[in-house]
Order: structure tokens, then C-alpha cells, then sequence
């Protein structure tokens, strides 16, 4: 394709920047070759075949999503190993599940009886479905809690023939609440612990847990070891945004993903963008997280705050209205890449300054 300025990009529209995006990728292959575990990106992040060839390329193991829809289109992408990191237990999914097996190895998360079993009497001895079991580490969203709940579950799976236990799994989320580094630290560090913990009580019993799995953004460079831990799966570290520069994970350099926007109008006391909560989200980050200010940070411009938003429009108040142009373009670093992404078709792919590819957000929607 004929290489466009970014300068004569349509706005708004959801710009990537090639070169940030693979340092990134390589940044967290070489955090997961140092602890001597493996890298299973969440697609959820980026929901793009473009981007998930590239985490694998760069030697991630295979990925995780958390819909069955993801799963979908990154198995026709050819994608050879995949969880789905929700607890799925009704037919019509189960279904979509069984005809992907022949394609891609897919592992399902259990974390109640009640889903055991509907999952167990779905799938058959002769092909049992690789499980695992996700443990509550804090965050208290999904997830048995560690050691003895743990166990229990394991040897309620293991009555199941149709079901093959393979590895236990956490994701300690509550590390966007923290206030400080020490305090991401302590997370980590119990994150580890209880699946080190849990794994080892159930291999006393002759429960075998061969993959045992830890991630979020905010912890994945401060686990103090990972002994007995055999992988991690963080998502939003492949883009980086304000909620992690806000934490102290990431520098606004880092950050790959932006929305360029233009100022349509400016008035007596605020200038209006044309990007509102259809192409920032309104989300101002996870888990507790106090630490953005406003609606996405404007490179341009780092004093002047993105106040509110409604549909189309972003309205930053201010009496320095003559610090913008009129229809000049701004790059704002979303407060939360990941729901971001999910409101775009398309990425559009820069390096230099130049527009260089265009890439579908493939698994865009794929909600359910
Ligand atoms: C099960 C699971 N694993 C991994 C992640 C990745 O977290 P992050 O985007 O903080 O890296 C998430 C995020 O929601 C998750 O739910």
C-alpha cells in the first residue's frame, strides 16, 4: 500500500504503533524466559489474529480468551493451544467447543461441582476435555478457594472420565487496587504462593497438576520466583495504558495503543473532540483503580484534561483554548486499552510516522 502521513488519518480512529507494540511483546517473552516459565497472552486484550501470530511468533505457548467466540477465530487463525478462561457450562457453548477440538487444543476452566458436571456429562470418555481449576487468589471474582477447595474440586473432576485435569490456574486482578509497588509485590508473591500451595496439596494426593498458571499486567515483572509456577498470562502488557502508567508498571512511551482525535470545536472555556465514549470507553480502569485523570492522556498536550464524554464528543474545559488549533489532531493513550480496542474494526498500523497496514480487530464482538 502507498504509505499515508498519520497526519491524514480520518478521526477517530485506533492507531497502533508497530515498532511499540513488538518491543513489548519481545519485553514480556524475555520476563517469561527469565523466570523459566511460558507466556499465554490474553487475546482479550487485543482480540487480533495479526497480533496473537506475533506473540507466538516471539515463542508465546499458545493463548487465553475469555469467549468461546475468541477461541473461534484465533483457532481458524491457526492458533494450536488455547483456554478459555471463563466457566462455560451450557450446551450451545459446549457444542462450539467440541467442534473446535479438531483444530486446536482447547483447555476449559472449571471452578464449581455444578459446572463439572454439566461439562462432564457433555464430553465423552473416549476424548476427555482438558481442564483446569481456577483458583480465587483475591480478587474474588471466579474461582475455588486455594488449597482444600482446590482439592476437592480436583478429585470431583477426576470421578468425571470425560474430563482430564491438567493444570490449576489465578488471576490476582485485585493488583489494579494496589496503591503501591510494595503492595503489587505482596499480591504477587501470594499469588505464587497459593498455586504453589494448592498444586503441591493435590500432588500429595496423587492429583497430578501439570501446568500451573499466574498472571496480571500490574505483577508480571515482580513475582520474587517462580518456583513450582509453570506460566504466566498477562494481556494488557502488550499495549500498556494510562491505568498502568498510573500504577507505576509502564511509561507513557510504552503505551502502543492510542485513539488520534481532532478538535472539532472550540468554545468560550472548552475545547470538544471528536472522540467520545464510542472511541475512549468510559471505563477509568479495573478492580478499584483511582489513579487516571480524565478520559485518556493527550501527548500533545499534558496539561489539558479530557473532563467528560458523551457519545461522539470529549470535552476538556479549560480557559487556554488558544493552545489548540481548530481540526488539529491529537493522539490520547486511553485510560484502558482492552474495552477501547473492543469499540474499533480496525487498527490502523504506524511505524515512523507513516501509516503502514491496517488490521482487523478480528474477534471485535465476539461476546458470546
Ligand atoms: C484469567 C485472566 N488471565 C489473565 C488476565 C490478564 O490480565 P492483564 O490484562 O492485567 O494482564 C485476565 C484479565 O482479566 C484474566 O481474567
Amino acid at each position: 500500500m502507498t504509505q499515508k502521513d498519520l497526519e491524514t488519518v480520518v478521526t477517530p480512529s485506533l492507531l497502533l504503533d508497530l515498532d511499540q507494540l513488538e518491543k513489548n511483546i519481545q519485553d514480556i517473552m524475555e520476563v517469561a524466559n527469565s523466570y523459566g516459565v511460558h507466556y499465554r497472552p490474553h487475546v482479550k486484550t487485543h482480540k487480533s489474529v495479526e497480533i496473537a501470530r506475533r506473540q507466538i511468533k516471539a515463542g508465546a505457548i499458545g493463548l487465553t480468551v475469555a469467549k468461546v467466540g475468541e477461541a473461534e477465530v484465533m483457532a481458524d487463525a491457526g492458533v494450536k493451544d488455547i483456554l478459555i478462561a471463563f466457566p462455560i457450562s451450557d450446551t450451545q457453548h459446549l457444542e462450539r467447543i467440541q467442534a473446535l477440538r479438531g483444530k486446536t487444543k482447547i483447555t476449559l476452566m472449571i471452578d464449581s461441582v455444578e459446572q463439572a458436571d454439566k461439562v462432564g456429562e457433555f464430553f465423552d470418555k473416549e476424548n476427555p476435555l482438558p481442564v483446569w481449576i481456577k483458583v480465587n487468589s483475591g480478587l474474588n471474582r471466579c474461582g475455588v478457594e486455594p488449597n482444600e477447595g482446590v482439592l476437592e474440586l480436583a478429585k470431583h473432576i477426576q470421578a468425571w472420565a470425560s474430563l482430564k485435569l491438567e493444570g490449576i490456574f489465578t488471576h490476582a486482578g485485585q493488583t489494579y487496587g494496589a496503591k503501591s509497588k510494595a503492595e503489587i509485590e505482596k499480591i504477587a508473591a501470594e499469588e505464587v504462593r497459593i498455586i504453589k500451595d494448592s498444586a503441591a496439596l493435590c500432588e500429595s494426593q496423587g492429583i497430578s497438576i501439570e501446568h500451573r498458571s499466574v498472571g496480571s499486567t500490574p505483577a508480571v515483572k515482580l513475582y520474587p520466583n517462580m518456583d513450582g509456577i509453570t506460566e504466566i498470562r498477562p494481556g494488557n502488557a502488550v499495549f500498556y495504558d494510562m491505568v498502568q502508567v498510573g500504577l507505576g508498571v509502564a511509561e507513557k512511551e510504552q503505551c502502543a495503543l492510542t485513539v488520534l482525535s481532532s478538535v472539532a470545536s472550540i468554545q468560550t472555556g472548552r475545547i470538544v473532540l471528536d472522540a467520545g465514549s464510542k472511541a475512549l470507553a468510559l471505563d477509568k480502569g479495573a478492580h478499584g483503580n483511582d489513579v487516571v485523570k480524565g478520559h485518556g492522556h493527550i501527548r500533545e498536550h499534558e496539561d489539558l484534561v479530557i473532563e467528560s464524554l458523551s457519545e461522539e464528543h470529549g470535552v476538556i474545559p479549560t480557559e487556554r483554548t488558544g493552545e489548540v488549533t481548530f481540526g488539529e489532531k491529537l493522539t490520547i493513550i486511553p485510560n484502558h486499552a482492552c474495552p477501547v480496542v473492543n469499540l474499533f474494526d480496525y487498527y490502523t498500523v504506524h511505524k515512523d510516522g507513516k501509516v503502514i497496514d491496517y488490521w482487523s480487530v478480528s474477534a471485535r464482538g465476539k461476546n458470546s
